[in-house]
């Protein structure tokens, strides 16, 4: 009965990845019917406007729910769309899509729901996803004044989710890559948003940069022009 169990089961999965496969083929032919040259503009060079920076849970795919294409946007995504200045991934991405891409938008995204924050509120002992879980855990304890006012739960979950996105925007303020950019080049304009599942849509946490001016000035680099 177990060997059955395990068969049927490698079967599932076999069928998963089969129709992954001819899900591929029928939206490369739906792309060609659309624009026969589609592959080949793409294949000669990317030159996205904007930066994302979200969460990596399924549900939310920055193109589709922004309605974008295939060389729109750039993307990093990680657990709870944590910004924190010693996580190298990140910040070759960000340095990449600065310096190199020259976008002009970088895009913190949350979404409320947010499995990694609401694991960030909660005491379990998680093993290694600890250590990344503990960046939020401190956007909490930064926040516990205004946090621990609310009463209801879930209201304390939203709000992290919001706080999260707000000190990853700031914190991507505070590099170097971010501060060459503005004074030696128009932009990049950060942005906070917030998803929601229940609805579908994105929110502006109304928390753009373009400019050191809002920046505590202990983070505030010399930068020669
Ligand atoms: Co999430």
């Amino acid at each position: 009965m177990m060997r059955r169990m395990a068969d049927e089961s490698e079967e599932t999965q076999d069928l998963i990845s089969k129709k992954l496969l001819a899900g591929n083929r029928a939206w490369v032919e739906k792309q060609l019917s659309q624009d026969s040259s589609y592959f080949e503009k793409l294949a000669q060079g990317q030159h996205p406007h904007s930066l994302w920076i979200g969460c990596a849970d399924s549900r939310v795919p920055a193109n589709v729910i922004t309605g974008t294409s295939s060389g729109d946007i750039f993307v990093h995504r990680n657990i709870a769309n944590v910004v924190v200045h010693d996580d190298l991934n990140m910040l070759s991405v960000l340095q990449y899509a600065v310096e190199v891409l020259k976008v002009q938008h970088v895009i913190v995204c949350g979404h409320y729901g947010c499995g990694g924050v609401a694991a960030a509120i909660g005491h379990q002992n998680l093993g290694l996803i600890n250590k990344w879980l503990r960046y939020i855990k401190d956007v909490y304890r930064i926040n516990a004044v205004e946090l621990e006012k609310y009463t209801d739960p879930k209201k304390v979950e939203r709000r992290l989710v919001e706080l999260n996105v707000i000190e990853g925007v700031h914190n991507l303020a505070k590099t170097s890559i971010i501060q060459e950019a503005w004074v030696r080049r128009e932009g990049p304009l950060l942005h906070g948003w917030v998803y929601d599942l229940s609805d579908g849509l994105l929110r502006d946490l109304g928390v753009n940069m373009s400019d050191t001016g809002h920046l505590e000035a202990i983070y505030k680099y010399d930068i020669d022009e």
